[in-house]
């Protein structure tokens, strides 16, 4: 087979994220402090995928540009390929035909996170050669994604394992009643056929070129489409409860590392701290990531909670929470849980009683409880 390329897909709009990706890429907010494109950069560094293609709109490419750069920081090359309108995946493909050429690929949605990597993935396309490889999980809400049906399975019905998934029958993006449970995870290894098959098929209801719409042309052309049932987790981040569940799947597998300064505070459990950060009569008990020139002082931070370089947390306890750089958090008199912060956003309090906080603020916001 020859070289596998990679195409990450960072354009498009972000919408359910909003507010946080008014003023950002969705690609872009982190999850235990880095930000989630990069998680799929290092998958395909891993596998031995060297040259990437990453796809940006036109609003938000600079931003992923500085962030990713040319991909030496990874061990890979990157080309940014710009999309002016986000008119769907297989809209994407095309797209990136010329980056692409006649090369078999990877494809990553740069918002998608899947545990353990692709790197048997990739070692199966290479030994089995087909025309396209997808990989499927079970979901309880499977109305919100693609999802495949395949011969012989039942929603819900026999154990599933990679090897022995049926044949691909039908593909169907986000049917309002699913025949299956089964969700296209947002990994796909195609061969170049997919060109034309992208080039085949119109838009769909919602204006856009599916990918799901390309595959199922695969299917109906006889070309042989292999599905991979993933076993370990897979989050799409697209959603505030995903992106927090990311963080907290990811938070649990983190090494602890004491870099900072301590005052009077106590860490307990797996928490990184990072250099040049500094806490004072702080508790922070993990899984917990503090991001570099952190300060906290007089506060709690509890299990899960990624609290971003530069920002401040005084006299609060925060919990199962994102703040991204710069945020602030000041005298809450209360606890913040489940809650993402965006970059340099403020939240102090006024006169009320102690109560608990649910925030998902966009960058740049001042808000004072009164
Ligand atoms: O997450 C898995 C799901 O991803 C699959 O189950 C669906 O079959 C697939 O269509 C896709 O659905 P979404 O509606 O979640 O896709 P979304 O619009 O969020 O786009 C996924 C990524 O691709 C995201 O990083 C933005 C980028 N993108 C999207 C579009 C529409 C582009 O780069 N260009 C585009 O035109």
């Amino acid at each position: 087979m020859q070289q596998l390329k990679g195409l990450i897909l960072s354009g498009g709009k972000g919408t359910r994220l909003r507010p946080i990706t008014h003023t950002s890429a969705k690609q872009l907010v982190p999850v235990a402090n880095k930000p989630v494109l990069f998680y799929g950069i290092e998958a395909m560094a891993q596998a031995g995928v060297t040259e990437i293609g990453i796809i940006i709109a036109p609003e938000t490419g600079d931003e992923i540009r500085q962030a990713a750069g040319d991909g030496s920081a990874f061990g890979v090359r990157i080309q940014y390929i710009v999309q002016d309108e986000p008119l769907g995946l297989a809209h994407a493909v095309l797209t990136a035909e010329p980056f692409l050429g006649e090369s078999p690929f990877v494809m990553y949605l740069g918002d998608n996170l899947l545990q353990g990597g692709i790197v048997e993935l990739v070692q199966s396309f290479r030994s089995d050669e087909p025309d396209a490889l997808i990989l499927l999980t079970r979901v309880e809400d499977p109305q919100s994604y693609g999802i495949a049906e395949l011969d012989g399975y039942r929603p819900g019905s026999a154990e599933l394992d990679g090897a022995s998934a049926g044949r691909v029958v039908r593909l169907v993006e986000k049917p309002p009643r699913p025949n299956s449970d089964l969700a296209l995870v947002g990994v796909y290894m195609f061969t170049s056929q997919i060109h034309e098959a992208a080039r085949a098929i119109e838009p769909s209801q919602r204006g856009e070129l599916e990918i799901t719409d390309a595959i199922q042309h695969l299917v109906d052309a006889g070309l042989r489409v292999q599905p991979h049932i993933v076993n370990g987790w897979w989050k799409d981040t697209g959603r505030l409860q995903d992106m927090l569940d990311a963080n907290r799947l990811i938070l649990d597998n983190l090494s602890e590392r004491v870099e900072g300064e301590l005052v009077d505070s106590q860490v307990e459990g797996r928490v990184r701290i990072e250099p040049g950060a500094r806490l004072e009569r702080a508790t922070v008990r993990g899984p917990a990531i503090i991001g570099a020139g952190a300060s906290l002082r007089d506060c709690y931070i509890g299990p899960y909670t990624a609290i971003g370089a530069g920002c401040t947390v005084i006299g609060a306890e925060v919990e199962h929470s994102i703040l991204l750089e710069g945020a602030s958090v000041c005298e809450l008199d209360g606890r913040m849980e489940s809650s993402l912060l965006g970059r340099g956003v403020t939240i102090r309090r006024g006169q009320r009683q102690p109560r608990a906080y649910r925030f998902m603020v966009g960058d740049n916001s001042d808000i004072s409880i009164l």
